[in-house]
């Protein structure tokens, strides 16, 4: 349970708020390489409440703007998308990667007075197949984050994006919630475990509705550790890395490795972007099949415009089973022993985060009421991170204390593991497979 002010600490994002500034201090995907064409069409993206878009000009630079000019604050969507440039089509006043003017077109001596003229960018860094964005002071840039996934060469990782219409801690709290992989998950785990690619779960004949949980605070998160009993003489220990305030990964000591970031892209709407990688080699294409056939992350997807809740239209991807159609949940399915009747993972999920109590703004899934709800201690991950985010949030808004991780980069360089071993503590599993839970990203690598 959480007060109605903690509530909205937590969950709102925008420039001024504690947890949209908490947002700023960090590095956070904002759309896949693989979306943007050299002079193709720009891309509509909300990101902290702020409408952006996104293009590649002619040179393959990718720049994030305001989403509108700012001559008369017509869409730059619209624009043309040509010779280094984006062109507002309403009085052809032209702009580069950086949001630098290189033109006023309907100006008289506009060459002249250009160079007075800036439309609103953001530092943009793209990398193994993803662009990101730092949207906080550029006079206090942070670190880039040295995720192993985002370092490993693009055939090396598989990255997607999809729209979820809730909240982004609604998104971020799923992730750590891990009883709810033995209900909500049942059948599709039971089906999947051990064969699939994009899912980590755990071997066959392991399997424990109510692992106990313990849980360490770092300096980026938390990290925690679930122990079931594997047999007589031995613990199935699954860890969890939590890295605030977007990032997770989950247990697997070998590929796939697999997690999600969580991007707000506003406070009512989240981006879910999920990473699988292989620190070791490429990605085959049977494995990238095996992860398009929407079981696990991502789900079944279309591309293309869609309207947010006030009428502003973004470029995304969306899942084929939304809201609208129940996620087609087969009731046939479902008492037939899959445990939602839902196909996918995700949209398991999204059936119930989209669809919880609303304690304020909008309907039904955008901020859930977390006044009134029951927690045990099978929620004990879901408490430690409200706890720590807001403490995080409060600490900047009120002593201006940064993020640990937000300066230094390497603190992301950790690995969630599983074992089965006889360790019965977590701080003897975290001592003993402490060199197994860094990552392989060298000061060098990220430099690059
Ligand atoms: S509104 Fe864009 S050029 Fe006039
Ligand atoms: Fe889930």
């Amino acid at each position: 349970m959480l007060s109605a002010e903690d509530n909205e600490v937590l969950c709102r994002i925008g420039a001024g708020t504690p947890m949209g500034e908490l947002f700023r201090q960090f590095w956070m995907p904002a759309i896949l390489s693989s979306e943007l064409e050299a002079d193709g069409s720009p891309r509509r993206l909300r990101l902290l409440g702020e409408d952006l878009v996104a293009f590649r000009d002619s040179g393959g630079k990718v720049g994030i703007l305001d989403a509108y000019c700012p001559h008369k604050m017509a869409p730059m969507f619209y624009g043309r998308n040509e010779k280094c440039g984006l062109t507002c089509i309403y009085h052809g006043w032209k702009f580069d990667v950086a949001g630098d003017c290189l033109e006023l077109g309907n100006e008289p001596g506009g060459e002249d007075h250009k160079h007075k003229v800036k439309i609103r960018s953001y530092p943009v860094r793209e990398i193994s197949n993803l662009v990101w964005i730092f949207m906080g002071d550029e006079n206090q840039i942070a670190e880039f984050p040295h995720l192993e996934w985002a370092h490993v060469d693009a055939k090396q990782s598989h990255v997607t994006r999809w729209l979820q219409r809730t909240n982004w801690a609604q998104g971020f709290e799923g992730e750590i919630d891990s009883s709810h992989i033995s209900f909500l998950h049942r059948t599709m785990n039971q089906s999947l475990r051990g064969a699939a690619v994009g899912t980590s779960l755990a071997p066959a004949g392991i399997w424990d509705d109510a692992p106990e949980l313990t849980l360490r605070e770092t300096d980026y998160g938390f990290v925690y550790g679930a122990r079931r009993r594997a047999d007589e003489n031995t613990y199935y220990w699954r860890m969890t890395q939590c890295m605030f305030p977007i990032f997770n990964q989950i247990a697997n000591d070998v590929f796939p490795r697999s997690g999600r970031c969580w991007v707000p892209v506003d406070d009512y709407n989240v981006m879910a972007f999920s990473y699988v990688y292989n620190a070791d080699g490429p990605i085959t294409e049977k494995e990238a099949e095996t992860l398009e056939a929407g079981a696990g992350f991502p789900p079944l997807r279309d591309y293309g415009p869609t309207e947010l809740d006030d009428g502003y239209v973004i470029d995304t991807f969306i899942s084929k089973n939304v809201r609208g159609n129940d996620y087609l949940i087969d009731r046939d399915v479902q008492s037939e022993g899959s445990y939602s009747g839902i196909y996918g993972l995700t949209n398991q999920d999204r059936a119930l985060q989209e669809n919880m109590k609303s304690g304020f703004g909008l309907g039904p899934g955008k901020i859930v009421d977390r006044s009134s709800e029951y927690l045990m201690t099978a929620d004990v991950p879901v408490i430690t991170f409200r706890k720590m985010i807001i403490k995080m949030a409060k600490d900047l808004a009120e002593k201006g204390i940064r993020p640990a991780a937000s300066m230094d980069g390497s603190l992301y360089n950790v690995r969630a593991i599983s074992a089965i071993t006889d360790i019965e503590t977590f701080d003897e599993l975290l001592e003993v497979y402490g060199d197994e839970c860094r990552g392989i990203v060298t000061p060098a690598m990220a430099a690059e």
